[in-house]
């Protein structure tokens, strides 16, 4: 699986000729100013929750390509007044199949408003199983033990995590999260894009390395095999 960062937390997985794009927040992103925002292929685009800095650029990506939006039920009908058509909603703790592998949809710890204020729905994480491997997105989250479940019944390749501290996850509880997720290759996202989530990066790296992970922090463009 061919994983490429866009910046903040925003992510696209290619599974065997699929794409997979994750809250795709470029445009409004001065650090991703290098990224040409027409050119990002979608298959399938995952909304984690509400909040505008996950979904900035969902409409254009949407239409351009004619990916289908994979989010809750709230944001999955916000996106539907904005003339969104090709959409599959979902909630907590429920799967579902798709051409490319399997989805569940996973609980996240934060809070989930539409940029106009209405209703986000509950925010979440994403388990995505596939026939190259496993992988899990926390989404915006605090630590919770719920990972651990995550972790006894997926065999994960690589995890992508919430390390900019202040409105999620820190480095430190990050790395704790990677133990509970048995996983052993984290992608750290949420981090550096403004200025209360700007954090330590040799730091965090060493947080990991604590527990025997390994943290990548990729440039904005770059692409990495998992
Ligand atoms: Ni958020
Ligand atoms: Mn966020």
């Amino acid at each position: 699986m061919k994983l490429t960062y866009y910046g903040h937390s925003c992510f696209g997985v290619e599974v065997d000729g699929t794409h997979l794009l994750f809250d795709p927040f470029i445009t409004p992103n001065p650090k991703a100013a290098a990224i040409d925002v027409t050119k990002i292929p979608a298959d399938y685009i995952f909304v984690s929750h509400g909040h505008v800095d996950h979904l900035a650029d969902v409409v254009d990506i949407a239409k351009r390509t004619g990916a289908t939006l994979i989010s809750n039920w709230e944001i999955v009908e916000w996106f539907g007044k904005q003339g969104l058509e090709k959409m599959h909603p979902m909630n907590l703790g429920g799967a579902k199949e798709f051409p490319f592998g399997r989805v569940k949809m996973t609980a996240a710890t934060h809070s989930s408003s539409m940029p106009d204020g209405s209703y986000g729905g509950n925010p979440a994480g994403f388990l995505v199983e596939t026939k190259l491997g496993h992988f899990y997105y926390s989404g915006d989250t605090a630590l919770t033990r719920n990972m651990k479940l995550i972790g006894d019944s997926a065999c994960l390749k690589f995890a992508v995590l919430c390390i900019g501290d202040n409105f999620t996850m820190g480095p430190e509880d990050a790395a704790r999260a990677a133990d509970f997720l048995e996983v052993k290759d984290v992608l750290g996202v949420h981090y550096d894009t403004f200025p209360p989530i700007e954090i330590d990066k040799k730091q965090a790296v060493r947080d990991f390395a604590d527990r025997q992970v390994n943290l990548h922090l990729l440039e904005i463009g770059a692409s990495k095999d998992f």
